[in-house]
Parts: C-alpha cells; structure tokens; sequence
C-alpha cells in the first residue's frame, strides 16, 4: 500500500511549536505581510530574519512527540511506499527518524543565497548577514517558502499523489494552497483519504473519513491499526 501524509503546523503542536491559525498562533502579533513575503523581506529584511532567527533558535528546546515518532515508525515497516510532505519548516520529523520528508515550504535550519540559489544547512541566525559559504555573497534569507512563492516539490508530490492508495492529512487547517487541493487531486487519481486533525479543517468535507482530536494519540492509533 502506498501512503502519502501530509503534516501541518498541529503535528507539531503537542511539541511546544505554535501553530499558525490557532487563537495562540504564530501570526499573532505579526501581519502576515510583515514577515512571510519577498516584499516584506526587501522592505525589512531585519524584522524578518529577527522572527526566522527567534523561531529557529526556538527548535533547540523542542522535541517530536509520538505522532512525529509513529510516522517514523511506519517508515520503518513500508519504506518506500511512505512519503511525508511537510508544510512545517521545523526538522521533528528527521529528529523522530523519518528519512522520506518533504518540506514543501523550506526548513528553518536551512539558508538560501539570493545571490548564487544555493541552500545551505544552517542553524545559526541568519540576521547579522552571514557570507554564503558557496559564493561569499551576504545575500542569506531563511530558505522558506513565502506567500506568492512556488512551494518546494510540486511535481514530485503531484506524482506521489497520484500513486497513492492512501492519503492522510495531519494537523493542518486547510487553509493554505497547494495544499489545501491535495486531498481532492489523491481522490481524484483514487486514493482513500482521511484527515486527522484536532477539529474539522476547512477542507474536512473532501475527506472519505475524519477523526477529530490531538495528534498525539490519534497519529499513534492510526499506525497501530495498520502495522500493529
Ligand atoms: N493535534 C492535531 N491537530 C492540531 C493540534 C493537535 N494537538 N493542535 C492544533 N491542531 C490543528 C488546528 O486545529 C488547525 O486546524 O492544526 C491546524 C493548524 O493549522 P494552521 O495553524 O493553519 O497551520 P497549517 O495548516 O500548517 O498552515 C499552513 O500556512 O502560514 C502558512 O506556511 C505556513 O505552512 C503554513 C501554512
């Protein structure tokens, strides 16, 4: 059986990682506009590297929980046949052990040269304008992907998508595209879906089947139920 699940900002939540939409989301505080878009980053580029410094410092006293922990184990068990698309640019899914992930919006330990395109592992801050190690320039922006940019991966995961049999939506609200499509385009192609995820996304209506409540015990039960 192939899967393919996508996680969101609720995967991560159970971890002490805010999420974006809820009444403590990350959001808050800070207009989108002021720190998730290119136009932001040219007008600002210091206010914007403070809010990626701050949230990239922050994963260092974060841990996956055992929904990040059963997805690595169902890796474990089906190999190649589970890929994990992540909207979340935090690295809880590698810390839990999964190896098949991929980060659809960039990773926060992560630097991209404006300059010369490479993508650099980085865990530092990026604010005091570090060269490029690749070509020296100080042109480093956090390598995520913002509002009006093109998500990392597309025909990969549009491939994935249309191979699945199954396709599970973890923690997300549903309200960001691509994303938010992938459930239709999986059923489209004939995959069963279900969405777990601590209340109905916006989205839920398209799922075959949800379940509603924290991914913390819902991821577990899940993988429990198919490789026991
Ligand atoms: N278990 C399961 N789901 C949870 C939990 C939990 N413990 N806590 C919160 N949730 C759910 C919320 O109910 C909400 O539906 O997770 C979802 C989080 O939604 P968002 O904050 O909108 O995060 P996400 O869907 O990942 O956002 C998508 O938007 O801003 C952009 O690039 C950013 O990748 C992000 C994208």
């Amino acid at each position: 059986m192939k899967i393919i699940v996508l996680t969101g900002a609720g995967i991560s939540a159970e971890s002490g990682v805010p999420t974006f939409r809820d009444s403590d989301g990350l959001w808050e505080g800070h207009r989108v506009e002021d720190v998730a878009t290119p136009q932001a980053y040219d007008a600002q580029p210091s206010v914007v590297h403070r809010f990626y410094d701050a949230r990239r410092a922050a994963l260092a006293v974060v841990e996956p929980n055992p929904a990040h922990h059963a997805l690595a184990r169902l890796e474990e068990v089906l190999g190649d046949d589970l890929l994990v698309v992540t909207q979340n640019i935090d690295d809880l899914h590698e810390r839990a052990g999964s190896t098949r992930v991929l980060h659809m919006h960039g990773e926060l330990r992560s630097a991209l040269c404006r300059a010369c395109g490479r993508r650099t592992p980085w865990t530092g801050d990026l604010g005091g304008l570090p060269p490029c190690p690749h070509c020296g320039a100080s042109e480093l922006r956090p390598d995520v992907v913002w509002f009006g940019e093109v998500p990392y991966g597309m025909a990969e995961i549009q491939d994935a998508l249309a191979a699945a049999d199954l396709f599970v939506s973890i923690g997300t609200s549903g309200a960001v595209y691509p994303a938010a499509g992938f459930v239709q385009y999986a059923a489209m192609h004939g995959a069963r879906t279900l969405e777990l995820n601590l209340q109905p996304s916006e989205g839920s209506h398209y799922f075959h089947e949800a379940r509603h409540g924290r991914a913390g015990e819902l991821v577990p039960a899940w993988v429990e139920s198919l490789v026991p």
